[in-house]
């Protein structure tokens, strides 16, 4: 438990609201933050970052609600892209365009083209064939496009296949030996400006040693770039840094942030400016999802606990077998049984807990825990369930973020046959 999620009197609270409270004037399932919780998350890498140039760009798949980045956006984060549509969201929460880096392996001409009206801070390009359609966008409607390379390290960052990105058989970055040749093909094209280099190796990583040889790996192609005439002002290291859902111990944000940029600075690079791509460890433990109990179901071999929050609302236990701990909101003095959590969809791998022992009711509130980061933003309407409603407690405020979806939003834009 965090500090903002917390107990009072033995129930559940975010910051100075019980989420029993939430759950009666919204109803669930409920996507519950805590700025408080955004904004410690967010301290932790600018205290690194203080006095150096390194900057967070918040890599919003993670979280992409306007008023997440609204918080974000006002203490100053950049933010990094992976759609067109996410750069709409960083404008309408008021974010600054110039801040945002466009990554992803798949960019449409449309998107680069919409990204250069708003003179977006750079693109991480990940092959030759997107360094000429951007050269080639570029140069239509009339602006130079900055550029990084993401590069592909091959290095293990040990963590689950489906999130590791920068190993040989990925299909993210550009192949470790044909970076330099990437460079020189960047560097000859008009209307690019070579400005940087990217590696992002994957997610919930909780060692930093894979990091540091990603980042050796990276500050040799800086320098043999360098001794070629083609010098990098910046340094993307990437996000990835994991956070504790059970007992994972990564490291603390500032110790890891602090400790890769002591090493560029150490390796004689501290006058190159440092970005980092933080997702999950900003926003994985600043929200829970609130679901209420709807029927206990035992059974011969396991007992089932079906609540009203799905696979539809948290994809990560049906996708990676992910755990995240649920809590009874207000804990009953009864003893406990141990109970599979499952939603109401029509699949056997629609689960969100698997053997838990929980002392519960029909009725009573439960919350899954660390599920700020790639909750709602994977959630679906399959089975023609509305999304979730989302909530930001500031304090003793709670404000509605996000309406729930009402079955005829669902299918609007749907349409009948003539006959
Ligand atoms: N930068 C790039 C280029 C990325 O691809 C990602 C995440 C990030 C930054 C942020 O990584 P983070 O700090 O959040 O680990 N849906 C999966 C995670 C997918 C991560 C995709 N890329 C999950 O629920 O675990």
């Amino acid at each position: 438990m965090t500090a903002f999620f917390h107990r009072q009197n033995g129930a559940l609270a975010v910051e100075q609201v019980p989420l029993a409270r939430i759950a009666a004037e919204f109803g669930t399932p409920t996507y519950v933050y805590s700025r408080a919780a955004l904004t410690t998350a967010y301290q932790a890498y600018a205290a690194a970052c203080k006095g150096r140039r390194a900057h967070v760009q918040y890599a919003m798949k993670a979280n992409s609600n306007l008023a997440v980045l609204q918080v974000f956006a006002k203490l100053g984060a950049g933010f990094d892209i992976v759609s067109g549509g996410e750069l709409l969201r960083v404008l309408a929460a008021g974010g600054d365009p110039r801040k945002v880096v466009f990554s992803g392996v798949g960019k449409t001409e449309a998107e680069m083209e919409l990204a250069l009206s708003h003179d977006v801070r750079g693109f991480n390009v990940e092959s030759i064939p997107e360094l000429d359609r951007l050269n080639a966008v570029a140069g239509r409607v009339g602006k130079r496009a900055r550029v990084s390379l993401r590069i592909n390290p091959d290095v293990d960052a040990k963590t689950h296949p489906y999130i590791s990105t920068g190993l040989k058989g990925n299909k993210f970055g550009v192949a470790f030996d044909d970076v330099m040749q990437t460079y020189r093909a960047a560097a000859a094209l008009p209307h690019l400006e070579v400005t940087g280099i990217d590696c992002h190796i994957g997610s919930q990583i909780t060692e930093v040693a894979p990091y540091l040889e990603a980042l050796d790996k990276v500050l040799d192609v800086v320098e043999a770039l360098a001794r070629e005439g083609i010098d990098l002002e910046h340094i993307d290291v990437g996000g990835g840094l994991g956070i504790t859902y059970d007992d994972e111990t990564p490291p603390d944000i500032t110790g890891f942030a602090t400790t890769l940029l002591e090493r560029v600075a150490e390796r004689g690079h501290g006058h190159r400016e440092v970005l980092f791509e933080p997702g999950r460890s900003l926003v994985g433990n600043a929200g829970a999802l609130l679901t209420t109990v709807e029927f206990l179901k035992p059974g011969e071999s396991k007992n089932f606990c079906i609540v009203d929050a799905a696979m539809n609302d948290l994809a990560r236990p049906a996708m990676y077998e992910a755990y995240h701990r649920i809590e009874a909101v207000t804990p009953r003095a009864d003893s406990a049984v141990t109970y599979d959590i499952v939603g109401p969809v029509c699949e056997s791998g629609d689960w969100l807990g698997r053997d838990r022992a929980l002392a519960v009711q029909p009725g009573d509130l439960l919350a899954v825990m660390s599920a700020g980061a790639y909750g709602f933003v994977m959630s679906s309407n399959y089975n023609t369930r509305g999304r979730a409603a989302e909530v930001l407690v500031d304090g003793d405020s709670v404000h509605l973020v996000r309406d729930r979806e009402r079955p005829e939003d669902l299918f609007r834009g749907e349409h009948l046959l003539k006959a």
